[in-house]
């Protein structure tokens, strides 16, 4: 590769003699963040002016400048090139060619290290809010359908076993609140990222008059680092973006798990919309989850983009180095990763159709209200142990004789224990589920109410 841009252009220049190599590009990626990038020279440059480091006439031109860069991004016109390696040189080079000498300003009392560190965390800010809306919008659908099934029973399974009935509504509402937390991390990162390393120089600090607070004020962050050192080489922010994602993404292979299952043939619980589901290339009847089975997949990456820039952090010795800039590409493939991973489930959710009669079928011709049972005893006075052995005795029975307890009379329960009356006969699905009032239990009731108390906390939110 040639260095074509004459040895007049300083950021050209900066490259030296030595051959571009595709080994330390970055340009393919980092593009990215041309955005924050440019918002940050921007207010660097004013900075300078306003401390009479550079003259106003130059922060003029380099402003201007900027401007026009954006516009030739955004336009399609800009002509990225690798051998400028980075966004930062690019852009500064773009700028030289355009309004020459004054654009050698620019640099002045700073560095690609704090320039990085500054755009980077931008950068992350606005995936932590793209994130925490996503997440967001996920709970609403989950509300939503939630509430149209507080009445729905369904097996709810321990080991894959059916344990014990519960409402859909409530089984939905726990996603919800793995994704409250989720979305709670989100918020929490962006408060992590949010502290201002410009000032920092390559590391040491910069011998200017320059005025950090300003500059946090105007690029909208509500601190500055405390320690040049610290600020250009610390990306927790990022390790704490990609844990966030890393268990939002387990959560939603989890949810994307039971549509899988439960759209299955086998289970027919529900049935995932056209969107969402794709045909098989030879076998006409297939529907195939493969959004879900994508989201599942998909969170493979975005846990080894974590394990990645952990591993690249550990042993760093102070202060930047080229290591770091490892940490771009995990971070913006986790975010693309997660912010459609959670709109995709929030459609599935929102478009899926329910089949109520299936599902009490299934907690129906199923055992799910032995524990009800045993409990039944147990208000007779007998002991939860004892009256578990005589309620699994009896299970047994009913499967040796094919049938389930609904179709036992009073007296077949009279063989497992004559404590048994006229009430074991009231006990049904509905009684089970009802039975469960307490907070967080699965009764109607108790349903209705934390459903109303999620949509409280989306209003907050403001969804
Ligand atoms: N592309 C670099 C990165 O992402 C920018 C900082 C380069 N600094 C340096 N001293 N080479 O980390």
């Amino acid at each position: 590769m040639t260095n074509n841009n004459e040895n007049k252009n300083p950021a050209a220049a900066a490259r030296g003699s030595e051959l571009a190599s595709d080994f330390t590009v970055s340009i393919n990626y980092d593009s990215r963040l041309y955005r924050e990038d440019i918002a940050g020279s921007i207010v660097h440059a004013r900075m300078l002016g306003r401390q009479g480091i550079i003259e106003s006439d130059d922060v003029e031109k380099i402003v201007e400048g900027l401007g026009v860069i954006i516009e030739e991004i955004e336009n399609g016109e800009f002509e990225w090139k690798e051998e400028l390696e980075d966004i930062h040189m690019n852009v500064e080079s773009r700028l030289y060619e355009l309004i020459g000498d004054a654009a050698g300003r620019l640099h002045t009392a700073r560095s690609r290290n704090d320039q990085v560190a500054t755009d980077t965390r931008l950068w992350t800010q606005l995936a932590c809010g793209r994130a925490f809306d996503a997440a967001v919008q996920l709970q609403k659908s989950l509300v939503d359908l939630a509430e149209q099934h507080i009445d729905t029973v369904v097996p709810g399974y321990t080991h894959m076993q059916r344990g014990q009935p519960v409402v859909l509504a409530h089984h939905l509402m726990a996603y919800f609140e793995m994704f409250d937390r989720d979305a709670t991390r989100f918020a929490q990162t962006a408060e992590s990222a949010d502290v201002m390393p410009l000032g920092s120089g390559a590391m040491a600090g910069v011998p200017y008059d320059i005025d950090r607070e300003w500059v946090a004020k105007e690029l909208d962050f509500s601190d500055i680092s405390r320690n040049s050192m610290d600020a250009v080489s610390d990306r927790d922010f990022i390790v704490e973006f990609l844990t966030a994602s890393s268990l939002a993404m387990a959560h939603l292979s989890r949810l994307a798990e039971e549509l899988v299952i439960w759209s299955s043939d086998e289970f027919g619980f529900i049935k995932l919309s056209d969107e969402f589901t794709s045909g098989s290339s030879i076998m006409p009847q297939k529907r195939n989850p493969d959004f879900a089975e994508l989201i599942r997949g998909k969170t493979g990456r975005v846990y080894g983009s974590l394990m990645g820039l952990l591993t690249t952090i550990k042993g760093l010795p102070l202060t930047y180095n080229r290591d770091l800039q490892e940490d771009k590409e995990g971070l913006f493939d986790a975010a693309d990763t997660v912010i459609t991973a959670l709109e995709a489930a929030a459609g599935m959710i929102a478009g899926m159709t329910v089949n109520v009669d299936r599902m009490r079928q299934a907690a129906a011709n199923s055992f799910v209200l032995a524990t009800d049972i045993a409990d039944y005893l147990v208000g007779k006075g007998v002991p939860f142990r004892a009256a578990y052995i005589a309620v699994s005795d009896l299970s047994k029975q009913c499967i040796a004789d094919g049938v389930g307890f609904g179709e036992l009379s009073l007296s077949d329960f009279q063989k497992a224990s004559d404590l048994f009356d006229d009430g074991v006969m009231e006990i049904t699905l509905d009684s089970a589920v009802a039975a469960r009032n307490v907070p967080g239990g699965t009764a109607p009731e108790r349903v209705r109410a934390a459903i109303e108390e999620a949509k409280g906390l989306l209003a907050d939110a403001g969804a």
